[in-house]
């Protein structure tokens, strides 16, 4: 057995030579015996006796370490076995973080659940579009966006200065790729992209980052409340099986957090176990102002929800994922589809998870011509979304519905992590993009 010294931590390389190589989490499973298997990984503890040294030796392969039996160690050695506990600020350098068990169980759980949405809506015959991240326009109309520029000015084309937008109009990086997905929803029906989102909000929260990832998915024929209501089942049918897969698959990275805090376990088995309460948006706002006096920010109907809001209803519901459907027109996108009854209410729905809150949102899409048409000049969005609005003049308007999804809230909720900065290797956030 050999030594070799590597890296700022304790940790050590260690391999036996002209032997097949196995990962960890392999040997562990299959037990192999009277066989020599090469390991390459890193050594975490040292324990030192008379006759023999204990490694336990880690290769990012699962959370259990590999013990390995070896030949005394003199006290000499040049290593110095450093027990170093991350102080909390080390999410801010993130080349320091993958060291510790709970974030190598994380990035494993959030590779998988990337995984198991996909193959979700693979099972489910949609499609994945490339959405780009280069846009012309700002898809919520919320303003949080980050523009597109090109310092080089040689590079802006002939007779142009640094001021001249590169695509001859001001680009932003992509805040959704909701919009995108409709133009190619016609045709294919079931369509989803899995992209990094941008948004230049204030992501100082324990629920907001400035990159984040989205699942966003959009499917044609759905209409009217029935509509609403398939989509509820979309992103219900979603979560759940990502949820169960990723348990089963993942099974000790997810015990590990779990051990942290059991009241998650309990949460997600909940979440499994029954279906998602669905609430129209003045039931909930009702159940609000009843318990007023609870809220720093009063609720008045006519007004988005807040978080404490939001946590309040899973709460006060019995701990389970709730939607709220049918929001106030003022309160959603200019694209949401107005209901045929009040057009002043909109066939929108909002996920909610408990102690996370607003994991998902969507809703059903605006397709009749005079009302899109009304809605984006009342927004001042005529010149930027003309293509948008001929999607429906010239491509005959089949309606839609669709939603999207935050990874990093989705993994608030199965793991139970509290900051969502501890959901994601490379956090960005305002005043933080390191490197
Ligand atoms: O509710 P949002 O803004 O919806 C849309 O972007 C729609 N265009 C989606 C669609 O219908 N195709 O964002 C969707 C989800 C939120 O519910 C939340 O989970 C997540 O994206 N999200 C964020 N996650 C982390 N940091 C942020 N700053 C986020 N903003 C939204
Ligand atoms: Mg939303």
């Amino acid at each position: 057995m050999m030594f070799t010294r590597l890296g700022l931590w304790p940790t050590l390389r260690c391999y036996s030579s002209s032997c097949r190589s196995g990962r960890i989490s392999a040997i562990l499973r299959d037990k192999p015996l009277h066989q020599t298997i090469k390991v390459n990984g890193w050594v975490k503890a040292i324990r030192r006796q008379k006759e023999r040294t204990f490694l336990d030796v880690d290769d990012g392969s699962c959370c259990q370490k590999l013990q390995v039996i070896g030949e005394p160690i003199e006290e000499t050695y040049p290593f110095k076995a450093r027990k170093v506990h991350p102080p909390d600020y080390v999410r801010q350098f993130p080349h320091l973080r993958a060291r510790t068990n709970s974030f190598s169980s994380l990035l494993r759980v959030r590779s998988q659940t990337k995984l198991a949405i996909q193959q979700y809506f693979n099972s489910e015959g949609f499609v994945n579009i490339d959405t780009p991240i280069i846009t012309v326009n700002d898809c919520e109309g919320g303003g949080e966006v980050f523009s597109v520029q090109c310092l080089d000015p040689d590079n802006t084309g002939p007779g142009k200065t640094q001021d001249s937008p590169y695509f001859g109009q001001e680009t932003y990086l992509s805040v959704s790729g909701q919009l995108h997905l409709e133009a190619m929803v016609s045709g294919l029906s079931k369509v989803y992209n899995f992209n990094p989102a941008f948004r230049a909000e204030n992501s100082q929260t324990r629920r907001h980052l400035a990159e984040f990832w989205m699942v966003e998915a959009e499917e044609a024929f759905l209409s009217g409340t029935e509509g609403l209501h398939s989509l509820m089942d979309r992103i219900e049918g979603v979560i759940k099986t990502s949820m169960e897969t990723v348990i089963d698959v993942q099974q000790e990275d997810v015990a590990l957090y779990w051990r942290n805090n059991n009241k998650t376990e309990e949460l997600i088995k909940n979440a499994l176990n029954q279906q998602f309460v669905r609430l129209p948006y003045c039931e909930a706002m009702k159940l609000l102002q009843q318990h007023s006096h609870l809220f720093q920010t009063k609720p008045s109907p006519g007004s988005n929800l807040g978080k404490e809001h939001e946590l309040f209803l899973t709460k006060h519901l019995g701990d389970v994922p709730v939607f709220v459907s049918d929001w106030p027109r003022v309160t959603k996108a200019f694209y949401m589809c107005s209901q045929e009854e009040d057009p002043e209410m909109v066939l929108a729905v909002d996920l909610l998870l408990p102690q996370v809150g607003e994991v998902a949102g969507g809703g059903l899409r605006e397709y009749r011509v005079p009302l899109l048409h009304r809605r984006l000049q009342q927004c001042q969005l005529l010149d930027k979304l003309g293509w948008y609005l001929d999607l429906r003049r010239l491509g005959g308007g089949t309606p839609s519905g669709g939603f999207g999804f935050g990874l990093e809230r989705f993994l608030q909720f199965l793991l139970g992590i509290s900051n969502i900065k501890d959901t994601i290797p490379f956090p960005r956030w305002m005043n933080h993009c390191l490197c």
